[in-house]
C-alpha cells in the first residue's frame, strides 16, 4: 500500500493550519535496530536468539524478576552492552521529532529503553517509556535508590550493583516480566484516549508483549491506524479495520519516504545538523 492516505491527511491538516490532528506513536525495538541495537524476536539477529552464551533456561529469563533475584549475571552482561550513551537516534526517531515540531504529536509510547526518543529531542511530556528506562536504579528488595554514578562504577568493574543499605541486588528501573508498568503509561493513555486520537502509528514492534500490545486495539474505529514494520502483526493481523494502513518494510526507509512526500527534508537536515 502507498503512503498516500497518510500523506494527504497530514497535508490537509497542515494546509488548513488546523492544530487539532492528534497523532500517537507506539513503537518498539525495530525503530532502533539501525542504530546498532538488536531487537528481541527477529530470527537470527534478535537478542533472544543470541542469548545462548548466557545459559538461560529460556531467553526471556534475562528480563524476569524472579530469575534476576537468583542469578543477576546474564542481565548485567546485557546491561553493559545496551547501556545508553553509545547509540544515536535513527531517521525514524527524527520522524517522530518532526511530528512534534509540526505540532502534530500527541504522545510517543515506547517499549524501548534506549533513550533515543529523548536524544532525538522529544520533551519529557511527549515520551512515555512503557517499559521503564536506565534513568534511575533501585534495590530489588528495599527499593533504596542507587545513583547512576555508583551503578556504573559496579558495571565497569564487572560487578553486580548492590544496595548500599541491605546489600541486595540493584537494577535499573526497567520493567521486567513480573513487574508492573509505570502508572504514567496507564494514566497518559487514558488521558489521550479520552481526548481523542486521530492517527496511531505503530512501528518496529512485534506486538507480542502485553499490556503494550493492546494499545492499537483500544483506539476507536475512527482512528487511522498505521503499521510500519517488517511484518504484519498483532491487532493489524487479527482484527484489521477499514482505516488500517499496513506499510511493510524498513522503518528508516519508510520514514525517509514519508519525510520526502511531506516536504520535510529541509527540516530533517536542520535536525541532523544540530
Ligand atoms: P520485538 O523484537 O519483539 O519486535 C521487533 C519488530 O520490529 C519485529 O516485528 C521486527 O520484524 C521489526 N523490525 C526489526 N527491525 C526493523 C526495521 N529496521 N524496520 C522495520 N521493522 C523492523 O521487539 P518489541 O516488540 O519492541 O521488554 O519487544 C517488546 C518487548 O519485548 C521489549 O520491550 C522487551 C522484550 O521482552 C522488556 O525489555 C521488558
Amino acid at each position: 500500500k502507498s503512503l498516500n492516505p497518510l500523506v494527504k491527511l497530514i497535508q490537509k491538516v497542515l494546509q488548513e493550519n488546523d492544530p487539532s490532528l492528534k497523532v500517537v506513536f507506539a513503537v518498539g525495538a525495530g525503530i532502533s535496530t539501525s542504530a546498532g541495537i538488536p531487537d528481541f524476536r527477529s530470527p537470527k539477529t534478535g537478542l533472544y536468539h543470541n542469548l545462548s552464551k548466557l545459559n538461560l533456561p529460556y531467553p526471556e529469563a534475562v528480563f524476569d524478576i524472579d530469575f534476576f533475584a537468583k542469578n543477576p549475571k546474564p542481565f548485567n552482561l546485557l546491561c553493559n552492552e545496551l547501556y545508553p550513551g553509545k547509540f544515536l537516534p535513527t531517521k525514524f526517531h527524527y520522524l517522530i521529532k518532526l511530528f512534534h515540531d509540526k505540532n502534530l504529536l500527541k504522545r510517543c509510547y515506547t517499549q524501548n529503553i534506549d533513550n533515543l526518543e529523548r536524544l532525538a529531542g522529544l520533551p519529557d511530556d511527549k515520551v512515555v517509556e512503557a517499559h521503564g528506562s536506565f534513568v534511575k536504579n533501585h534495590c530489588i528488595k528495599c527499593h533504596e535508590e542507587l545513583s547512576i554514578k555508583e551503578f556504573r562504577s559496579f558495571l565497569v568493574k564487572d560487578e553486580i550493583p548492590k544496595c548500599s543499605k541491605c546489600k541486595n541486588y540493584v537494577k535499573p528501573d526497567i520493567v521486567f516480566f513480573g513487574e508492573a508498568l509505570p502508572h504514567e503509561f496507564f494514566d497518559k493513555w487514558d488521558e489521550d484516549l479520552s481526548d481523542g486520537i486521530d492517527v496511531c502509528i505503530v512501528a518496529g514492534t512485534s506486538l507480542q508483549v502485553y499490556p503494550f500490545a493492546t494499545l492499537p486495539g483500544e483506539t476507536p474505529d475512527s482512528t487511522w491506524r498505521i503499521l510500519i514494520n517488517r511484518e504484519k502483526c498483532g491487532d493489524f493481523e487479527m482484527n484489521s479495520r477499514k482505516k488500517d494502513l499496513v506499510l511493510l518494510g524498513d522503518a528508516d526507509e519508510i520514514a525517509s519516504m514519508l519525510i520526502k512526500q511531506l516536504g520535510w527534508e529541509d527540516d530533517l537536515n536542520k535536525l541532523l545538523e544540530n
